[in-house]
């Protein structure tokens, strides 16, 4: 297994560019299997991205990879309907074949993705929205084993909950059903935005994008005709990549980015006391004079992304004065306050609410990656700790950040990638 051994304290600052974000290429991919052919750009070159890709091999599926970043997929050819265990256990979002599997023939099994570090994280909701489009569910053997043998009908769906990837599954299904899709407290993420555009693309009507009510006009089981789509800009890695600046308090400029989709990220930094430069094709932190102490709750989008809390919480131990961080949508994304505390960080942690000391001296230590973005958190914290800190289990990060020591050696990180 590899680990990351980061020197702290050095000299930070330059450019990265960014990457095509990981949770719109995912719902992208899985909708290939709506198209004819669909040609993807700006992929960005992440463990989640190829377990996807080979699922979708598995399944059947020609892909044609042109280069690291594109590729073509031809789904015409499909031998399995069947998402199994070993891969939807590597990665939860593979309940995106859900939708779209069912949708295009009428069946499909796919493995129950089961907890996960941040929380029990149930499938409910994707479940009884398809059920409401005629689709009959049972759970068999740990699978959710779907049919519509006459195909999907539209229907009026309200969500309970937001669900991000809920949302993705429904629109792809309400493509290919016949009639109209109604789908009210919709998740209005940028990646649901660039689903519904590439859809939109494919000639799919769809009223409403952006906001929490869709129209949703399905083909009627027809193939949706070929299209080319270039992946959004991965808005979690450019926060990630900011909080590097802020927590180390200098200059860091990002390039491929879309600000607009960064906006409760960017007020928050100015909140902190950082400066915000917005150029035509990039954008900077500049250092700040005082990092006030803050407060914080993670929401849905438009509101602060629980995707940066952690991150949000390794900064908060460098600011003046107390921080509160509330997190409102995973019960237990806190896995990365005992290993911050292991750096010296003084966290207290009651139920969903987090309160950081600021000012305290970190030193480094040997800290285990628990998820995705608790991995990055622990990245940062290491950027000010004084020593060395080893990060181990950074198979976490591999899923969602593309050429991680090399970006950070763009910005003066000192780091290296070892074997245990
Ligand atoms: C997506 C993102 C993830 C992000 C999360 C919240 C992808 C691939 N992943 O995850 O990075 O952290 O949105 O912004 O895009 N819920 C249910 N039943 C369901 C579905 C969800 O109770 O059927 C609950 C979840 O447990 C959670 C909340 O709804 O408490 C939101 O989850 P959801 O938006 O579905 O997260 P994901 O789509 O899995």
């Amino acid at each position: 297994m590899d680990y990351l051994r980061i020197l702290g304290e050095q000299k930070i600052g330059g450019s990265i560019t960014i990457s095509g974000a990981k949770n719109s290429a995912l719902p992208i991919l899985a909708a290939s299997l709506l198209f004819k052919e669909l040609e993807i750009d700006n992929l960005p070159d992440v463990a989640d991205v190829k377990t996807l890709l080979r699922l979708l091999e598995y399944l059947g599926c020609d892909i044609q990879q042109e280069s690291i970043g594109n590729v073509k997929i031809r789904a015409e050819r499909i031998v399995h309907t069947k998402a199994t265990y070993d891969i939807v256990r590597k990665m939860r979002a593979s309940i995106l074949v859900l939708g779209p599997l069912l949708a295009r023939f009428g069946r499909c099994e796919v493995s129950l993705p089961g907890g996960c570090a941040i929380g029990a994280r149930p499938v409910d909701l994707h479940i009884k929205a398809m059920e409401k489009m005629g689709a009959e569910i049972v759970i068999e053997n740990g699978y959710i084993v779907a049919s519509a043998p006459k195909g999907l009908k539209g229907a009026h769906i309200s969500f309970d909950k937001i669900t991000v990837t809920g949302t993705e599954n429904l629109l792809m299904a309400a493509a290919l059903a016949s009639g109209e899709t109604i789908i009210n407290n919709a998740a209005k993420e940028p990646e649901v935005v660039q689903l519904c555009e590439l859809l939109v693309s494919a000639g799919i009507e769809i009223e409403g994008i952006g906001s929490d009510t869709l129209k949703v006009r399905g083909s009627g089981g027809e193939v949706l005709k070929s299209c080319h789509i270039k992946v959004i800009p991965d808005r979690i890695e450019a926060g990630t990549y900011l909080c590097a600046g802020a927590i180390a308090n200098a200059k860091v400029t990002l390039s491929n980015v879309n600000a607009s989709h960064l906006q409760a990220i960017l007020d928050k930094l100015e909140e902190i006391g950082f400066g915000i430069e917005i150029l035509e094709n990039s954008l900077s932190i500049l250092p700040a004079k005082k990092r006030q102490a803050f407060e914080l709750i993670t929401t849905e989008y438009p509101g602060f992304p629980t995707d940066m809390q952690a991150q949000f919480m390794a900064l908060a131990t460098q600011c003046e004065g107390m921080s509160v961080i509330e997190e409102r949508l995973f019960e237990n994304r806190f896995m990365h306050v005992s290993e911050m505390q292991r750096l010296g960080a003084y966290i207290s942690l009651k139920g969903k609410v987090a309160q950081i000391r600021g000012g305290e001296v970190l030193r480094g230590a040997d800290v285990m990656a628990t998820d995705l973005r608790a991995s990055s958190a622990l990245i940062l914290s290491a950027l000010v700790a004084k020593g060395f800190t080893q990060i181990h289990r950074i198979y976490h990060l591999d899923r969602g950040y593309e050429k991680i020591e090399q970006k950070l050696k763009a910005i003066g990180v000192e780091v290296q990638r070892l074997k245990e």
